[in-house]
């Protein structure tokens, strides 16, 4: 076997990942849990060859050096140290989400890219280690080998931390809408947004009590398919995660004008009685959480203030897929 292409979906935290403890492992400060999206995804073709002489690596037909490049080549490496190949490998990446926008393309490149490296490699790894093995690209794409609603367990080492699915078919209607606001590149990355808050943000110890208590909240709820309470916690989580980074030495946020819009437009509509909540991640984009039967009216809310093209709603999507191997 020498290549492979994976798709991968990207996910949404309800209960987010905001904080490494070790940050060559990737191991996070919380648990988190999240949903997989129908919508956005990568398909990520691997090929390991004698005929390369050094890594390349190709996003939408574009060639990528520097970070980006360093990023890939930690998995890769990983990756032939497990398999014993010493061989430079081609990536080829088709990204289905807007990157760095908040809407976690890294979640889906990090899964897409784990699951074809590895199979390209010859290595037949299963689920549990591939999200051990995603989780060293990006701490977010852990989650993403799974479909549906998926817990990452922070564990205590590399062994121990992986994500789980709680309920890979999703049987109630919960269903995202993602507000598309800005797909311009994020001004601080994930990286150091969360790393600066760790260790200046004095409501960080509050933080992880926060989690603590929201992943058992949370599941309760997905227990009683209650999507009112699953989006009350997710929306009081956001805020929090959100509060820390505003308290952090300087502050700083991902908000803009049109996220607050965003969020004041999503309240209203709450409060006029159609049950709707948000969540934001580490850029402007807005994500409503909701029950499918309330879509229509929610969008036709939304549209005059947004513009129609903007809204895309994602069903809970799948794991991640082996698409052909070679
Ligand atoms: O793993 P990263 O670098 O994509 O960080 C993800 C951080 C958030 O999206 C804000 C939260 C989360 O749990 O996905």
């Amino acid at each position: 076997m020498t290549s492979a292409t994976a798709r991968a979906h990207t996910n949404i935290a309800l209960v987010k990942y905001w904080g490494k403890r070790d940050s060559e492992l990737m191991l996070p400060q919380t648990d988190s849990l999240s949903l997989t999206l129908s919508e956005f995804y990568a398909d990520t073709r691997v090929e390991f060859s004698n005929r390369l002489d050094h890594d390349e690596l190709i996003i939408d037909g574009q060639s990528i050096n520097g970070k980006g490049l360093k990023k890939v080549q930690k998995v890769l490496d990983l990756v032939r140290k497990m398999s014993h190949i010493d061989l430079a490998a081609r990536v080829e990446s088709e990204n289905h989400v807007p990157m760095a926008a908040g809407l976690a393309s890294s979640a889906s490149a990090f899964a897409a890219l784990a699951t074809a490296a590895s199979t390209a490699a010859g290595l037949n790894m299963s689920r549990r280690d591939l999200s051990r093995l995603a989780r060293r690209g990006s701490g977010s794409a852990t989650r993403s080998i799974f479909g549906g609603l998926v817990e990452w367990h922070r564990g205590i080492d590399d062994l121990t931390s992986y994500a789980e699915p709680i309920m890979e078919e999703v049987d109630f209607p919960i269903e995202m809408m993602a507000i598309l606001l800005n797909t311009e590149q994020k001004k601080v990355s994930s990286t150091l947004g969360m790393q600066h808050v760790v260790e200046t943000s004095p409501y960080y110890p509050a933080w992880r009590e926060v989690v603590a208590a929201d992943m058992q909240k949370i599941k309760q709820a997905i227990d009683k398919h209650d999507i009112n309470e699953i989006g009350h916690i997710a929306q009081t989580n956001a805020l929090r995660m959100h509060a820390l980074n505003l308290a952090a030495d300087p502050g700083f946020t991902y908000f803009n004008d049109a996220t607050l819009k965003a969020m004041h437009a999503v309240d209203d509509l709450r409060a006029n009685g159609t049950n709707c909540y948000y969540t934001m991640d580490a850029g402007p984009n807005v994500k409503v959480i909701y029950d499918r039967a309330d879509r229509n009216k929610i969008q036709a809310a939304l549209s005059p203030l947004f513009g129609a093209d903007n809204l895309i709603v994602s069903q809970p999507g799948p794991g991640t897929v082996l698409l052909d191997q070679e």
